[in-house]
């Protein structure tokens, strides 16, 4: 949570860094958008601007008080932690005799303690910010190098921090520290950056280096140094973005979830692209986990949160269905306070877009702690979650800007359908023609879920004739039991409906009494040619219609068994049951998006969210 971004160049000519760091927060404002601000050394002081509300507020600002030309800039966007979203709160901070200037994603833990030692000592706070704290922290440490400072407060802080520091002292230079929060530098032609990822930078660089746990990093125009905790150089792993600046930008939609929506046939042929051999057999080159290992596992324990979870669910069925392993998904964050059953025969998948979600960071370094191997299933380079587990592998859906995640849910079914065929493979469980086969249906998802889009129309306009509804139930069967979880998520972050999912069979064990004359209710069927399956689902619509609710059906092209008991029907083309996920939650994004656009609701950016949730 919170974006980051700094940028200094060597000299006045090219680029400024105030509008590089201007350019990177429309990019990171994903991350929160409480408040933003910007903070600049010039003409031997610092100038700051910050505003409550979205980066359109500061821009304005900006208008009306013009920063001055300036060698370094930093800027944040912030997701509110300590003290709600004003103009005082907003970062950056200033240091007791101001000049200094702190930006600061995380939460310091021990900030109140600090706080009271700073107020007893005479300091005047102007904000309730544990990022203040740091500030004034720093100020007084300081003496005439700010890299000595940095790693001398650091080590008082607990919690977790990006932090990033200008002093009037030091105009072409931006000083940097983390801790359990993400920090990934750029490297340009005359000037360097800093970001809380890539998108921060992507319009200036692809070259990119990660930062570990407890370093600190000081850049300037010409120069990257970066030191460990003891203040000793470390060689920073480097590597190069993939994302192309253009994929970060709405591109004539109207939204950037619209654009993302639509991303998805992109998404899952970029995740299968270049994954199988001349023989095509899967080759998953990046599980650096020994095959060895992959073979004796027991059990799969997916962690993850939110829509990622759901990815998670879906994966469940398929990988016990083709490998054989028992697959238990759990919340990350329940996983990371109990005391799960895991050893050096569980495989641990932790599934995130951001690979910065705290709490699946820490359900992460808990298995590997308990002898766990762990793979990723991350769509962002670079980050925490890949970089501290055992293996990646990458979803490649480019960058997902709006909060609601989409086209990451549909990549990261398609990499953990990879990461089951592959281990059924491996294990034997499924001969190669097998595992080929499906590979030949995961290819044919792309041209299912263009014909998808191309009904779109029909979905909009139902969606836009209920957007007085207040309550909207999700039912799923097996595979469309978690679409059902993720349609219900969909709608209730977008539009601030209340919307439930369940398991179909679920309902007459209580939610049924929900039902009463005009509820709506989506239903997801599946396939015909699972006949048993199909039939309990067509009986399951029976019953709420019966009791007087209104069905939206989301079914199989020329399945007619549904038609009588339906008010509505979105249709799919023919899928088999596995891969129906990746066609049937379409409708249901759609649905959220559009119902929401109607009620006047900000997509991108609903109320109380933020894209990454950087603290548990
Ligand atoms: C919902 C949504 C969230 C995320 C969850 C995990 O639309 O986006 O539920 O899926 O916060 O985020 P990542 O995948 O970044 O770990």
């Amino acid at each position: 949570m919170c974006g980051i971004v700094g940028a200094v160049s060597v000299s006045a000519a090219g680029t400024p860094p105030a509008d590089v760091v201007l350019d990177g927060l429309a990019r990171l404002e994903y991350r929160g958008y409480d408040s933003a601000g910007i903070a600049a050394v010039a003409d031997g002081g610092l100038a700051v601007r910050k505003k409550a509300g979205k980066l359109q507020g500061l821009l304005d600002e900006l208008e009306r008080e013009p920063l001055p030309g300036t060698l370094a800039a930093i800027g944040h966007t912030r997701w509110a932690t300590h003290g709600a979203p004003t103009d005082e709160n907003a970062h950056p901070h200033l240091s007791g005799d101001g000049r200094l200037a702190l930006i600061h994603n995380g939460i310091i833990e021990n900030f109140a303690k600090l706080r009271n030692e700073l107020l007893a000592d005479g300091a005047v706070l102007a904000s309730q910010t544990d990022t203040e704290v740091v500030a004034h922290l720093l100020g007084r440490t300081y003496a005439g190098d700010l890299t000595a400072a940095m790693l001398e407060v650091t080590k008082r802080l607990e919690g977790a921090f990006t932090l990033l520091a200008v002093h009037a002292d030091h105009p072409g230079t931006i000083v940097a520290a983390r801790r359990n929060s993400p920090l990934v530098i750029g490297l340009g032609d005359g000037a360097n950056y800093l970001g809380s990822d890539v998108a921060a930078f992507v319009s200036q660089t692809k070259s990119a280096l990660e930062v570990d746990q407890d370093q600190v990093v000081t850049i300037t125009g010409d120069s990257v140094s970066v030191v460990d905790a003891a203040g000793q150089p470390v060689e920073p792993r480097a590597f190069t973005v993939e994302w192309d600046a253009a994929a970060a930008v709405k591109g004539g939609f109207d939204s950037f979830m619209d654009k993302e929506i639509h991303d998805q046939p992109q998404a899952v042929a970029d995740t299968l692209l270049g994954r199988t051999d001349e023989l095509g057999r899967l080759k998953l080159d990046e599980l650096r986990i020994d095959e060895t290992i992959l073979r004796s596992i027991d059990k799969i324990i997916v962690v993850a949160c939110g829509t990622a979870a759901y990815a998670g669910h879906v994966a469940k069925y398929a990988v016990e269905h083709w490998c054989r392993i028992p697959v238990e998904v759990e919340l990350a964050h329940e996983f990371r306070y109990r005391d799960p059953v895991v050893n050096e025969k569980t495989l641990v998948v932790a599934i995130s877009q951001s690979g910065e979600t705290m709490d699946t960071i820490m359900a992460v370094r808990h298995a590997r702690e308990q002898g766990s191997k762990v793979l990723a299933v991350v769509n962002t380079y670079g980050s925490t979650i890949a970089r501290e587990s055992d293996a990646v592998l990458y979803t490649h859906a480019g960058p997902e800007v709006a909060v609601a995640s989409t086209k990451a849910f549909i990549a990261q079914i398609t990499a953990t359908y990879l990461l089951g065929l592959y281990l059924a493979q491996l294990r034997g469980n499924k001969y190669i023609e097998e595992v080929a086969d499906y590979l030949t249906e995961l290819g044919r998802i792309p041209a299912k879920i263009e014909e998808v889009l191309g009904r779109q129309e029909e979905v909009r306009e139902v969606a836009r004739a209920m957007k007085d509804t207040t309550s909207v139930l999700f039912l799923g069967r097996h595979v469309g039991f978690p679409v059902a979880l993720e349609g219900a998520l969909k709608l209730k972050e977008l539009a601030y409906i209340h919307a439930e999912g369940f398991a179909a069979g679920e309902l007459k064990h209580g939610p049924i009494a929900l039902i009463e004359e005009g509820q709506p209710v989506f239903v997801v069927v599946p396939t015909p040619r699972r006949p048993t399956l199909h039939a309990k689902v067509i009986s399951n619509i029976q019953e709420i219609r019966a009791r007087g609710a209104r069905t939206l059906v989301i079914a199989e092209d020329g399945d007619d068994d549904v038609t009588p008991f339906a008010d509505v029907v979105f249709r799919y083309p023919p899928t088999p049951t596995l891969m129906t996920p990746l066609v049937s939650v379409v409708p249901l994004q759609i649905f959220a998006g559009e119902l929401a656009r109607a009620k006047g609701y900000d997509v991108d950016q609903p109320r109380n969210l933020a894209k990454s949730v950087t603290v548990e």
